[in-house]
């Protein structure tokens, strides 16, 4: 089944979505943590379209029964439930196959995304012990910054309570691709339906590295504009942030890379081949324990890390300069973990 966020994008969503639902099999609980937030909220609502999902259950410190009555009105297949405060988190996350994780705080301007580590960091442990507890099977895609050190804390935690499997822990680093995508296609006039750029590394700051090499289509640019290129795309975050002037982060193109990667993930679990979509995951790729590369995915998760490929020197060198930041960030996550 072609079911995606870009073909939703590209046809009347009421009837693709009702000519879908009347011929689907598939029935997904997906769950969203911090569903009342500025991602949150939209990405529920894409999610709420999708004919693999059947329950959707939201879960929040905060407002989630209203935005869960507002969502269940709307006439589409997923049933829609909400949960307030741990004392509901167990019925939220129980028989769950994908759990999407948006919850913490965003940044403000002159914030980089490791100055949230200190509030973040203890609400994905809490919310990820739930997971473990709840639901160890299911999907587990990390929003929640920084993310360089959020997955790693969430893998500590599935490690301690015994449920561990690296196939199926991702950071969710998608919004990274559809920027990436979005700013070469409008570069070059190229159709960006078509345009992908995958991008590798980490997700913050130099540890994003656009493989503009291995766009397809093919592009070239010249040595200074790639440079630009890349650091637009290394920064794309802090020009929302700042956009905003205080008012949050991306929400609205996370929400939309959210369930992007949300239905990526469900289609290969419902047996669609060659989903690949690139995330922050184990690895063994690079000196960094944690590395984000196209992965090639199916019914368990990650079938199979697809590698950096051919990268070119300019590649190679801002890759290298990454590394150590990456490990910094790693480490940091797994202390946290060990210390609390
Ligand atoms: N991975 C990415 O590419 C990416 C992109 C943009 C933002 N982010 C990150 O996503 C996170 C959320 O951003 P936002 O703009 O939606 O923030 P927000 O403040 O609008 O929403 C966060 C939500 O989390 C909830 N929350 C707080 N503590 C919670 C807990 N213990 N359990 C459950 N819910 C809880 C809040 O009540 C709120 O509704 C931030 O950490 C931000 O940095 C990641």
């Amino acid at each position: 089944m072609a079911f995606s966020v870009r073909a939703l994008a590209s046809q009347n969503i009421r009837c693709s979505v009702r000519q879908f639902s009347s011929t689907s099999q598939n029935n997904a609980k997906v769950a969203v943590l911090g569903a009342s937030g500025g991602i949150g909220q939209p990405m529920s609502l894409l999610i709420k379209q999708s004919p693999l999902v059947s329950h959707l259950s939201l879960y929040d410190i905060a407002n989630t029964p209203g935005v869960a009555a507002d969502l269940s009105h709307i006439e589409t297949k997923a049933k829609v439930t909400g949960h307030q405060g741990p004392d509901q988190l167990q019925e939220c996350l129980e028989g769950c196959s994908v759990v999407i994780i948006p919850a913490g705080v965003p940044r403000k301007p002159g914030m980089t995304r490791d100055d949230l580590f200190n509030t973040n960091a203890s609400i994905v442990k809490t919310l990820a012990e739930g997971c473990a507890k709840y639901c160890p099977k299911a999907m587990i895609g990390i929003i929640s910054n920084p993310v360089n050190s959020t997955v790693p804390i969430t893998t500590e935690v599935f490690k301690a309570a015994g449920v561990y499997d690296p196939r199926r822990i991702f950071g969710v680093s998608t919004l990274d691709i559809v920027r990436a995508n979005t700013f070469i296609a409008e570069a070059k006039g190229l159709d960006v339906g078509a345009t992908n750029c995958p991008v590798i590394g980490g997700h913050s700051g130099i540890t994003i590295i656009p493989l503009v090499s291995q766009c397809t289509p093919k592009v070239s640019f010249s040595d200074e504009d790639l440079q630009k290129m890349t650091e637009r795309i290394q920064n794309a975050g802090t020009e929302v942030v700042n956009a905003k002037a205080g008012a949050g982060s991306a929400t609205l193109s996370m929400a939309y890379a959210g369930a992007r990667f949300t239905f990526s993930l469900l289609e290969a679990m419902n047996g669609k081949q060659g989903v690949i979509e690139c995330a922050f995951v184990k690895s063994e790729l690079t000196e960094a324990t944690y590395f984000a590369s196209p992965l090639l995915l199916g019914p368990n998760g990650i079938e199979r890390n697809l590698g950096l490929g051919t990268l070119s020197n300019f590649e190679t060198k801002i890759l290298n300069e990454c590394i150590e930041e990456l490990k910094k960030n790693i480490a940091k996550g797994e202390e946290f973990a060990a210390n609390n």
